[in-house]
């Protein structure tokens, strides 16, 4: 096996995107082309190659308004793991949120968590994702759930700002514009629904009240074709047996954590879904 010291770090770019999905897909996870060009093109994401130029680690740290940046796709090669990989690329987005006045926010998952704490983050919350089929619902297209124009998103940004704690237009909008993503209101809330790699994924999901979660949760299933994951925040688990009644199953647990702010951002009596947990 070559030495760690024979590793290249470089910052992500276009011609980089086919190896990052190649090791995103290796560990099952569900992002895209789109979301790594996301990524490059907005954050800081950056890469360790290999001699043969293989990239066998990844991180991304992503800048949001409101004074914090979200770190995730933290990933390393089988072969490469218990090195010190994930620390290292770990300091390097952490110090550049930090350069940037930033705190810096994620999602772990339990293997990542392990990696974190030992880095001084905190747990401040967390969610479970769920995966199941969409196409079930036993009300479909009712429950005063509709559409909205990719025009007319203004209300859906502003909410999703309230609830998430920070602006994050360019997200929304980027995620409106691929083919086959969908957003539908409620007089009392929206939800996002974009293709994934493995599953279509539904959220952020912002809603006002228990009921306009419910039926947003639950239109929005009945929308979906084929596999379906959402990632339910914690002061949300009262949605679970919605989803149970869907055929929906619990996939992993994340823990919500942050360095350098002790209060999560927005409102979690809004946040039911997130983006992702590499978008929070
Ligand atoms: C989680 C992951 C990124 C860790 O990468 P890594 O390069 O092996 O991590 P590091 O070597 O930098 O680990 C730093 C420290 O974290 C701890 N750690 C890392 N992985 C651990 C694990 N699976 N179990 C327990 N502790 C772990 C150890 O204390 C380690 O130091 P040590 O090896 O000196 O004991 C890697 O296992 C991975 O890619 N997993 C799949 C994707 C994933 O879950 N990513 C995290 C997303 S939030």
């Amino acid at each position: 096996m070559d030495d760690i010291e024979s590793l290249r770090q470089a910052k992500l770019a276009a011609e980089d995107i086919a190896g990052a999905l190649a090791l995103s897909s290796a560990v099952d996870w569900n992002q895209t082309a789109a979301d790594w060009a996301l990524f490059i093109a907005r954050g800081h994401a950056i890469g360790l190659f290999d001699p043969r130029q293989r990239l066998v680690a990844t991180a991304a740290a992503l800048p949001y308004e409101d004074g914090f940046g979200w770190i995730s796709m933290v990933i390393v090669a089988a072969d490469w793991r218990r090195r010190g990989l994930a620390r290292r690329l770990m300091g390097a987005c952490v110090e550049t949120l930090r350069r940037q006045g930033r705190a810096a926010l994620l999602d772990a998952t339990p293997e990542g968590a392990e990696v974190y704490c030992r880095l001084g983050f905190v747990t401040l919350g967390g969610m479970e994702r769920w995966e199941g089929k969409g196409g079930m619902s036993m009300t479909p297209g009712g429950a005063g759930v509709a559409p909205i124009a990719r025009d007319a998103t203004g209300a859906l940004l502003a909410a999703d700002r309230a609830a998430f704690g920070a602006r994050r237009d360019f997200l929304l909008g980027d995620f409106l514009s691929r083919p086959g993503a969908l957003a539908l209101g409620h007089s009392d809330g929206f939800v996002v629904l974009r293709p994934g790699q493995r599953a279509s994924q539904l959220g952020p999901l912002i809603a006002a009240s228990a009921k306009a979660a419910g039926d947003l949760l639950a239109e929005a299933i009945a929308t979906c074709h084929g596999a379906v994951f959402l990632d339910l925040l914690d002061p949300w688990k009262g949605l679970a047996p919605l989803l149970e009644a869907r055929g929906f199953r619990r996939q992993r647990p994340f823990r919500r954590m942050a360095l350098g702010r002790s209060t999560l951002p927005g409102h979690a009596t809004r946040l039911v879904c997130a983006a992702g947990p590499e978008f929070g």
